[in-house]
């Protein structure tokens, strides 16, 4: 199982890739999680990329590109993956698809055998303000989320066409209780378990 969560802030990528990851006993790799470590552990990546957090702009794309081959070349994503939050522009998806080629595990990134799907989980714009200011994460401040949903329609909402250009893309309404969204993407990728 090779899956890539995308949908916009507060749409519940985190939430279901987590209850997802423990039932399919696959990784969850976020990258919000990892820089958000990074951040705290005060690393210089973190030093780098926290002003882009708070600001609510995505963190420049080379900044990402070390992180994710490293999450990716560790043994436990040898069996499968839930990736939440990357890629999130069209230059990462271009450097995911080499990344894939290099140490895919098996995993191509396009093609009639491949098993990658792009799951994407739509929730209209009120509901995800009123989820996130209702968590309160330091990025949770309505300036932010704003741009955060800005930025998300500019940068990251292409990537949809992208992946359902490659017949790659799933897509599921969020704006339902958890477990009814949980329900609806075991059913959805059932198929490739
Ligand atoms: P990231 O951590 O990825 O944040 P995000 O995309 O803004 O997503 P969130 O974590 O806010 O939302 P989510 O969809 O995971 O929802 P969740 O399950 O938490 O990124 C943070 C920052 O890091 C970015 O702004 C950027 O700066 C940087 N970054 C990360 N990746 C990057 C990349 N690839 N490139 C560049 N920069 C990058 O749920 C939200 C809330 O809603 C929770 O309280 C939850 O309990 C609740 N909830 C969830 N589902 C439901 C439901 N069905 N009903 C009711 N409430 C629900």
């Amino acid at each position: 199982m090779h899956l890539i969560f995308m949908g916009p802030p507060g749409a519940g990528k985190g939430t279901q890739a987590q209850l997802l990851s423990a039932l399919w006993k696959i990784p969850h790799i976020s990258t919000g999680d990892i820089l958000r470590a990074c951040v705290v552990a005060k690393t210089d990546l973190g030093q780098k990329a926290q002003s882009y957090m708070d600001r609510g702009e995505l963190v420049p794309d080379e900044l990402l590109m070390d992180i994710v081959q490293e999450r990716m070349n560790q043994s436990d994503a040898r069996a499968g993956w839930i990736l939440d939050g990357f890629p999130r522009t069209v230059a990462q998806a271009a450097f995911f698809d080499k990344l894939l080629c290099e140490v895919g595990g098996g995993v191509s990134s396009s093609g009639k055998d491949c098993d990658l799907r792009a799951v994407n989980l739509d929730v209209p714009d009120n509901i995800l303000v009123a989820r996130l200011l209702s968590r309160g994460r330091q990025d949770d401040n309505e300036e932010t989320i704003r741009r955060r949903l800005q930025v998300y329609r500019e940068q990251t909402e292409p990537l949809i066409e992208f992946y359902r250009n490659r017949e790659q893309l799933v897509a599921v309404d969020g704006d339902r209780a958890m477990e009814s969204v949980t329900a609806q993407l075991q059913q959805a990728l059932s198929g490739d378990s």
